[in-house]
């Protein structure tokens, strides 16, 4: 006898509707993960198709014997994970199964005691704050520079990473992030350089940089540079399944048994085999055939760059952009501002949506980002830039006009520069803050206030306030009137964020 509820509505499913309909609509995918649905026929030319789609019930078992066990690796685990650091050019690659998130938190824990200092990008993403709540680590930070015209912030500087490490040269490592999520780079060469010059460590997220290594025309990855620490975010852009990450290490900086011994903590005991069949897919792809595909997907960038650029009132992100800043552009991310067509980038996302079929990774205030990788053709990547032009000729529908009006003040309030003008002021360790108890205030009364909790626009996931930090008039500014234009917060409910009471 079923003890639980029998009600008619438990005979309904509306996660796997949500997703039929998603599947059914066949929509032009610019997003994450990089296999782009196993569209391309490259799949099955390799003889994937019956691994992926055949086989994805079958092979999904855990450790069997035969099958070998991810926190002991000695037989096929061991030797995929061999084949991984040699393509990438690493020491020791350990396959992680709990995204990247898990990847960067055993980074931190293994590399930090609770009490340490670690010198972090303030752009860095929310899984970084995660890591330094979990380890009890106090965060210094490295400031950065921020793009006014695309709204977007570029990364750490020397000068910025020398300033940070003179300030505080009691650091145990550095952590930033290669390319941000709008395919932007910073110097990872001069940083790495630098990090060790002040014999500290160097941790690189890399969650959008897996494909680096394998085009000589895309920008460094951390690894050729001997960072100490690499996070490859496998399922972002190259073929591997969602939650799948590549964690590298390089140099005897960083123990590989500190590592083994913090994801056996933090990651499950019950890795699928799946996923990580598809890390061993992606490998494979990566390295006989990442050259040739993503040179193909470059060049259709470069393009599509070209034509985007050309159109009235739109402008597209490009390596000659940031160059001068001494940052580098990854042109497999297609950053394309809306801001001369008076169009917000949730604006021309929602018209590439729904008249266009198309779905981008994501949308800001100001752009929208569609994700290439090398399962994308050439076709598709010039379609993308035929529909923004569709959308650049027709402007918006009639009678839709200024759905969200762009006053000369809000554009001032939720500007980014303003909210990154001054580094913040950490009050007390994250952990501390994320431990203290905690009060819900509204918003535009927690200037001054400490915050219990991280405040970051999601997507992207780059923080705007880590725990223990004090809350500046910029940022709350900055929440209120972002929100109005459609950015979505966690750590923000109904216009209250939670703070230290
Ligand atoms: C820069 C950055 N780092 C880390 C992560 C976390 O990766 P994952 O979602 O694989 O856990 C993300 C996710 O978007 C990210 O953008």
């Amino acid at each position: 006898m079923n003890r639980c509820s029998r009600d008619r509505e438990q005979y309904v499913t509306p996660l796997v509707n949500a997703l039929r309909e998603y599947i059914d609509k066949e929509t032009k995918r610019f997003h994450f993960p990089g296999h782009k649905g196993g569209r391309n026929p490259i799949i099955a030319d390799l003889g994937l198709t019956d691994v992926w789609e055949t086989h994805c019930l079958l092979g999904d078992v855990t450790e069997l014997p035969g099958l070998d066990d991810l926190h002991a690796p000695q037989g096929a685990i061991y030797e995929a994970q061999r084949l991984a650091a040699l393509a990438f050019g690493a020491d020791t690659t350990f396959f992680v199964v709990n995204g990247s998130t898990c990847s960067i938190h055993s980074a931190i824990l293994a590399v930090s005691k609770p009490g340490d200092k670690i010198a972090v990008s303030r752009d860095v993403h929310k899984a970084v704050i995660g890591g330094l709540i979990l380890a009890g680590v106090y965060p210094v930070y490295i400031d950065v520079e921020v793009d006014k015209e695309f709204q977007i912030p570029l990364g750490p500087t020397p000068d910025s990473l020398r300033h940070t490490l003179d300030e505080h040269p009691d650091v145990r490592g550095v952590i930033f992030t290669n390319p941000n999520y709008y395919g932007v780079s910073p110097p990872v060469d001069l940083l790495v350089d630098i990090v060790h010059d002040y014999d500290k460590i160097a941790l690189i997220d890399e969650a959008h940089g897996a494909h680096l290594p394998f085009h000589e025309e895309l920008p460094l990855s951390g690894l050729e540079v001997q960072a100490d620490v690499v996070v490859s975010g496998a399922h972002k852009t190259l073929p591997a399944m969602t939650q799948t990450s590549f964690l590298h290490l390089k140099g005897s900086r960083v123990s590989d048994k500190d590592i083994s011994r913090a994801l056996a903590v933090i990651e499950t005991t019950s890795p699928s085999y799946v996923l990580m069949a598809s890390l061993d897919i992606a490998r494979k792809l990566a390295a006989t055939r990442g050259s040739e595909l993503l040179g193909r997907v470059i060049e259709a960038a470069r393009k599509a760059q070209l034509k985007l650029n050309e159109m009235p009132g739109i402008k597209c992100l490009t390596g000659d952009h940031v160059a001068s800043k001494g940052f580098r552009h990854d042109p497999t991310k297609l950053v394309v501002s809306f801001n001369g067509l008076h169009m917000t980038g949730f604006e021309a996302g929602d018209m590439l949506r729904q008249k266009h079929n198309i779905e981008v990774e994501f949308q800001d205030m100001v752009n929208v980002i569609a994700v290439l990788t090398m399962m994308d053709m050439e076709e598709d990547v010039l379609g993308f830039a035929e529909a923004v032009s569709k959308i650049a000729q027709d402007g918006f529908p009639r009678g839709q006009e200024t759905l969200l009006p762009r006053s000369d003040t809000q554009t001032v309030l939720a500007d980014l520069s303003r909210v990154f003008k001054e580094l913040p002021k950490q009050r007390m360790t994250p952990r501390e803050a994320v431990f203290s108890e905690g009060k819900l205030i509204k918003t535009e009364e927690a200037a001054g206030r400490i915050s219990a909790d991280t405040i970051v626009p999601y997507p992207p996931g780059v923080i705007l306030v880590c725990p223990g930090q004090e809350i500046t008039s910029a940022v709350t500014d900055f929440i209120v009137h972002a929100t109005s234009c459609g950015v979505g917060f966690h750590g923000v409910k109904d216009n209250h964020v939670l703070v230290v009471a």
